[in-house]
């Protein structure tokens, strides 16, 4: 008998994504940047944040839905965008069919191997991810684009720096996959065959290209041409994300915040939310674990916007802490890519399971009958646990 495809936690989902993926392809997943230590972090933190549960008074019906961005969903997680490509043949499709059968939103990132059309019919509920690349004439004909596919709201990633390399060493991805390359990569696959089999079954291989970012009339640049374009495009100032948001006319998340000050800034031109996060680990290591920073950014603007969070959520009671510090529902990535990879679309309806689960759990040991009463009175936060990133105080002349 063939093993249980259903697993009963994230962890195992990333063993089995270790041993389907080609290393290349897992060791792109895992990321980080570094000595890994906000990718460490951002795990490590919630495992610090203790419950205080109650043991009477319990409720036997708990409601887990809220709505983000205006947007309803059957409990406060999202998916995170992730470029990725070649975990699996379906793809961003399977991940957005995986979130439209749980109830919740679908992330898209523009890197994606998936084009927005496809994914917005699998999930009418699609949020579509940008960055700041190319002209602002580019920029707003892909925001159409994701407009008329039906996207619901944009989020705009803005905390990228380019930092390459990481001590465990960085997986060799080809531009694009040719015969070449196949061969090149014949030893990393071949010890994969479920993985190739899935690929197979398809009559397709991953082609690494980036259909989103495809101009009008011309062709899908490569998932390294797009890059390139990222890098030599000039940063964006807070003039540029007002313009975007403008532009793009409906609900607007800045994704990359670490700092108070940035998230009044983005109050000032208009965004709907933020999402705390420090991009999973992959930008400046040694930036602290998301939770740590959200306690003081809600502080500062959780009355004007919309905080969210992400980075390291691989349980429901992650999901329940950041709650209770006061994210209105946080994003997942590697959890779902996890899943993916070791069930396709199954794969992330399993873990969809589980984060939803762990949340129910969380709500009634912790004595509550709604999510929307989590509370930081529910927690146990160690002295020094939160941490605040601001712009120092301007010093006037003394007298
Ligand atoms: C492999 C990989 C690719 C990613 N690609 C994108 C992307 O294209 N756009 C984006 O906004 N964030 C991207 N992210 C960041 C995620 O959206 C998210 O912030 C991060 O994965 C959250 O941390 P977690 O993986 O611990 O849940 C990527 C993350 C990973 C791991």
């Amino acid at each position: 008998m063939g093993r249980n495809p259903w697993f009963e936690s994230v962890a195992e989902a990333q063993r089995r994504a270790k041993k389907y993926l080609p290393s290349t392809v897992y060791g792109a997943l895992v990321a980080g940047s570094e000595r890994g230590r906000t990718l460490d972090d951002n795990t490590g933190a919630f495992a610090e944040l203790g419950f205080a549960p109650r043991v009477v008074g319990h409720h036997a019906q708990r409601d887990l839905s809220t709505t983000v961005l205006g947007v309803e969903s059957a409990f406060p997680v999202v998916i995170s965008p992730t470029g990725v490509q070649a975990v699996h043949p379906d793809g961003e499709v399977a991940v957005a069919r995986a979130a439209a059968n749980r109830g919740v939103i679908m992330g898209l990132s523009s890197f994606a191997s998936k084009p927005v059309e496809e994914v917005a019919e699998a999930n009418p509920n699609t949020f579509y991810q940008m960055y700041w690349t190319g002209t602002r004439d580019a920029m707003s004909q892909r925001m159409e684009r994701a407009r008329a596919a039906g996207a619901k709201a944009l989020i705009a990633t803005l905390d990228w720096s380019f930092s390459h390399g990481r001590d465990w060493g960085s997986p060799a991805i080809p531009d694009k996959i040719d015969l070449k390359a196949m061969v090149s990569l014949a030893p990393n696959v071949l010890p994969r065959p479920r993985w190739l089999w899935t690929f197979a079954k398809t009559g397709r291989i991953p082609d690494l290209t980036t259909p989103n970012l495809q101009p009008p009339g011309g062709k899908a640049p490569t998932f390294f041409g797009a890059y390139g374009e990222w890098m030599q495009t000039a940063p964006p100032t807070w003039d540029d994300v007002k313009w975007m948001r403008e532009e793009w006319g409906g609900p607007f998340l800045l994704k990359g915040v670490s700092r108070v000050d940035d998230a009044k800034r983005a109050v000032d031109v208009g965004v709907s939310g933020i999402s705390v996060s420090n991009h999973g680990g992959n930008n400046l290591d040694t930036t602290p674990a998301s939770i740590r920073l959200l306690p003081s950014i809600v502080e500062a603007v959780g009355d004007e916007i919309e905080v969210l969070l992400d980075g390291g959520v691989r349980r429901g009671g992650d999901v329940a802490k950041a709650l209770a510090l006061g994210a209105r529902a946080v994003l997942i990535g590697r959890a779902y890519l996890w899943g993916l990879a070791a069930g396709g679309q199954a794969g992330v309806e399993n873990v969809l399971d589980i984060l939803r689960g762990g949340l129910d759990s969380a709500v009634l040991g912790l004595g509550h009958s709604s999510v929307h009463e989590l509370s930081p009175d529910d927690l146990f936060v160690p002295d020094g646990f939160t941490l605040t990133a601001r712009a120092p105080r301007t010093v006037g002349p003394v007298g």
